[in-house]
């Protein structure tokens, strides 16, 4: 991709070093996209032919008998049965066109006639597995078994998202992406349609992982916004910045307090999509951390390595936008990405400071590195104030949502017709979701002798008592969840089906699902 962050005059902040990439055109090089062809797999020409096999079977073939005796025959030769995430490279037998073959095992989830939500799943992670296997590949084409348009879409997306690669800051071995990709299914506008809306959504999921990948020095609360701008420019959407002097003017204190401590000041990025006559308001706010620190209460080395990825939930939910802007739902949606960068300057927030919120409500600072809530809180207030149908925020908020749920699996807190819209939408799209609860007892843990509220409670359970003290911030009748993506938003293992190692672009998917129920 190319680092096309054109980024903002460092020189006119002073002290920070200069980016490695001021002078030429850095913009992560636009991914791997794919097209949609209709062609028989065993007609269709390609350097790598890429077959999906469950139970000794090699699938999608059964038009060409002698052609899948043939694939089926090396299977059993080299003792590849098709176990999911399993993948073998093979010369095409004769009665191929292409030149290769790479086998992708599906496991034992059916993808039959028409799959279920498992099934999808198990589509895309077999196409993902396979774009990872495929560096440098020049004509790839797929043949998974995909008879429906939900099907197609999710080959479509897994294979996108398994090409994606970070090369931006790579100078070696520049050609390491894959090539062009086809997509094979049954001819019809509703395959083409569907084959479309993967791109979309897969485009959208990739450049969410980009803003997250990008190192700190080069995306800071001003050249986020900046990127934000640019990017919206081909698009159908209204982009408002508000700097510090706004900021100040609007009473934005969670948002300042926490930016205070960086010589790089926060912003307030807020994208709207309107398209006439949308009767639905999808509002997404997202943490955008560019960097924790920590600030005062400093995190140890080890907590602090991967806290460029504290932006998550701003790059999904300004790329969420984006992308039901570029599939024209009918539905109203709205991004806020409150952006600040979180550091233990001279002029940080101290300890027992207190900041007077965007509500109105004070809160004092106990533990600076609680940041997230407060970026979250001021957001959250805006956000609510539009009166929107469906308010969901998304943030990387708590190392207890690790230690409760695991790397992969986010959790939804909020009301129970927001969690339950949430939860479904992500099953449906195959990303890992689960509602938890805010009990009552949580809210007595934020009591403060000097403000309204203090930013850190109770440690045990501590994703869902972050959840409580947002809920200070939203009116009690508002349909809202908020969904903590610590683990899922960064991949510190390996990569394993259509995720790569580091950013993920965890909820982009979910959120456009949202906008896809809504009209
Ligand atoms: N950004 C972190 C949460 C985080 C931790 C995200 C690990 C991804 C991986 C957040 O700002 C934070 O520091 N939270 C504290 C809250 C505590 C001080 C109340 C935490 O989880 O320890
Ligand atoms: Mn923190
Ligand atoms: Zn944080």
């Amino acid at each position: 991709m190319t680092c096309g962050l054109n980024f903002d005059s460092q020189l006119a902040l002073g002290s920070n070093p200069t980016p490695i990439d001021d002078e030429r055109e850095h913009m992560p090089r636009a991914t791997t996209s794919s097209s949609f062809a209709s062609s028989a797999p065993t007609k269709t020409r390609a350097s790598v032919l890429v077959l999906a096999a469950a139970d000794g079977s090699a699938l999608g073939l059964d038009s060409v008998r002698s052609a899948r005796t043939a694939v089926e025959d090396i299977m059993r030769a080299i003792g590849f049965t098709g176990k999911a995430g399993a993948t073998a490279r093979i010369p095409a037998p004769k009665g191929f066109s292409a030149d290769s073959i790479l086998l992708v095992g599906l496991g034992s989830e059916s993808t039959g006639s028409d799959p279920g939500p498992a099934g999808l799943e198990a589509l895309r992670r077999a196409a993902g597995t396979a774009l990872r296997a495929l560096d440098g590949a020049d004509a790839i084409a797929l043949a998974l078994p995909a008879s429906t348009p939900a099907a197609v879409e999710a080959v479509t997306v897994g294979a996108e998202l398994g090409a994606y690669r970070f090369l931006a800051y790579v100078t070696e071995d520049e050609d390491k992406a894959p090539g062009t990709i086809t997509v094979l299914g049954p001819k019809g506008r509703a395959f083409t349609a569907a084959h479309e809306s993967g791109a979309i959504v897969a485009a959208a999921t990739n450049r969410a992982r980009d803003l997250v990948n990008t190192p700190p020095l080069d995306l800071h609360p001003a050249s986020f916004a900046r990127i934000v701008e640019e990017q919206s420019g081909s698009r159908k959407v209204t982009v408002t910045v508000l700097g510090e002097k706004e900021l100040e003017a609007g009473g934005y204190g969670g948002i300042l307090g926490v930016g205070q401590g960086s010589t790089r000041g926060p912003r307030l990025v807020k994208v709207e999509y309107s398209p006439r006559g949308a009767k639905r308001h999808l509002s997404f706010v997202g943490k955008g951390i560019t960097f924790d620190s920590g600030g005062l209460s400093l995190k140890p080395a080890a907590s602090m390595e991967d806290m460029k990825s504290d932006m998550s939930g701003a790059a999904a939910v300004v790329q969420a936008v984006f992308a039901i802007a570029d599939l024209r739902l009918p539905v109203r949606a709205t991004a806020w990405l409150p952006l600040a960068e979180n550091m233990p300057g001279s002029s940080a927030i101290r300890p027992s400071d207190v900041l007077r919120m965007r509500s109105g409500k004070t809160v004092e600072v106990t533990n600076t590195d609680a940041e997230g809530r407060l970026v979250l809180a001021d957001a959250l207030a805006d956000a609510g104030a539009e009166n929107p149908d469906l308010l969901v925020d998304v943030a990387t908020l708590t190392g207890a949502q690790i230690v409760a749920l695991g790397k992969r699996t986010s959790g939804v807190m909020g009301t129970e017709s927001a969690r339950t819209q949430v939860t479904e939408a992500a099953e449906a799209v195959g990303e890992q979701m689960w509602a938890m609860p805010i009990p009552e007892e949580m809210l007595a843990g934020f009591d403060s002798n000097a403000a309204d509220l203090k930013n850190s409670g109770p440690r045990e359970g501590g994703m869902l008592a972050a959840a409580a003290f947002l809920r200070e911030f939203v009116d009690e009748d508002r349909d809202w969840a908020h969904i903590d993506i610590a683990g899922p938003s960064f991949n510190t293992g390996s990569a394993f089906g259509y995720t790569p190692v580091a950013g993920t672009g965890a909820a982009v998917r979910t959120l456009v699902e949202l906008a896809k129920r809504s009209d």
